[in-house]
């Protein structure tokens, strides 16, 4: 499993978390919901290594890490695809940088391709495709690199609901298909009771976790269920008293 413990992260005179712990169980689905600007990016940047952080400890499967950089995949709200390369180059590229067979990559790279329906897209450039299918590649870039544990920021929020609710099934695919461990960050508090094992409510900053609900309904009964229609109502209030408190 993750762990953190005492995360402190600051930026000169402003403290985006303090002391801040989350376990995330292997195998397991969390996810994150808080309101905008409580530090989210921020704690997956600081769990990667994009940013330093000034205390606190990282352990994955039992072992101190000083960071999640070579040990997670990190999918990020935009999907970053280099304009000047095909989709199948896309998805290739961070693999073939890290020194990959380039035969077995493009190999791996066609069967997720088909497997998250991107099929006969492999050399369209990514202007020429729909949102939804840029995600899709990100997503199959993702899931180049054969990391346990993937980060998830946003990975949905540019989509319209549509295409959105095919790429939620996607996304429980890479628990219950690719046996991946999710940590994710949603504004959605729909998308999150749909997809998530655990799910933990965040304050603005400094971030802590201000609740946690563990969702035991099997995910495809999931919309009907009162008792998540019941936490649904609750979170939204909550957040709502968070934006009113800022404005
Ligand atoms: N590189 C940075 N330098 C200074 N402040 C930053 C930097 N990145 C983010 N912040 C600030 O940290 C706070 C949290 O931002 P962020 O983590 O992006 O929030 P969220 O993802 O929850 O919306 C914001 O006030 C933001 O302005
Ligand atoms: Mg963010």
């Amino acid at each position: 499993m993750l762990s953190v413990s005492g995360l402190t992260k600051k930026f000169e005179d402003l403290t985006v978390m303090e002391g801040f712990d989350l376990t995330v169980p292997r195998g397991g689905f969390t996810t994150l919901i808080g309101p905008s600007g409580c530090g989210k990016s921020t704690f997956f940047d600081v769990l990667t290594g994009v940013f330093p952080r000034d205390d606190g400890r990282i352990s994955w499967l039992g072992e101190d890490v000083p960071d999640l950089m070579r040990r997670a995949a990190y999918m990020q709200q935009k999907d970053l695809l280099l304009p000047w390369l095909s989709l199948i180059d896309n998805a290739i590229l961070p693999a073939r940088i890290a020194g990959t067979d380039k035969k077995e990559t493009l190999e791996k790279a066609s069967g997720l391709f088909r497997r998250l329906g991107l099929q006969d897209f492999e050399h369209y450039m990514p202007r020429k495709v729909s949102g939804g299918m840029r995600q899709r590649c990100a997503l199959v870039r993702t899931l180049m690199f054969d990391h346990e544990l993937v980060l998830l920021d946003e990975p949905l929020s540019s989509l319209d609901a549509i295409t959105r609710s095919g790429l939620q099934n996607l996304l429980l695919l890479l628990q219950s298909e690719f046996n991946k461990t999710i940590l994710m960050i949603t504004h959605d508090i729909e998308e999150a009771l749909l997809l998530s094992d655990e799910l933990l409510v965040l304050t603005p900053m400094p971030m802590r976790i201000r609740e946690r609900f563990e969702l035991k309904t099997p995910k495809r009964g999931r919309s009907r269920d009162p008792e998540l229609l019941g936490i649904k109502d609750h979170v939204l209030e909550e957040l709502e008293g968070d934006t009113d408190e800022t404005l």
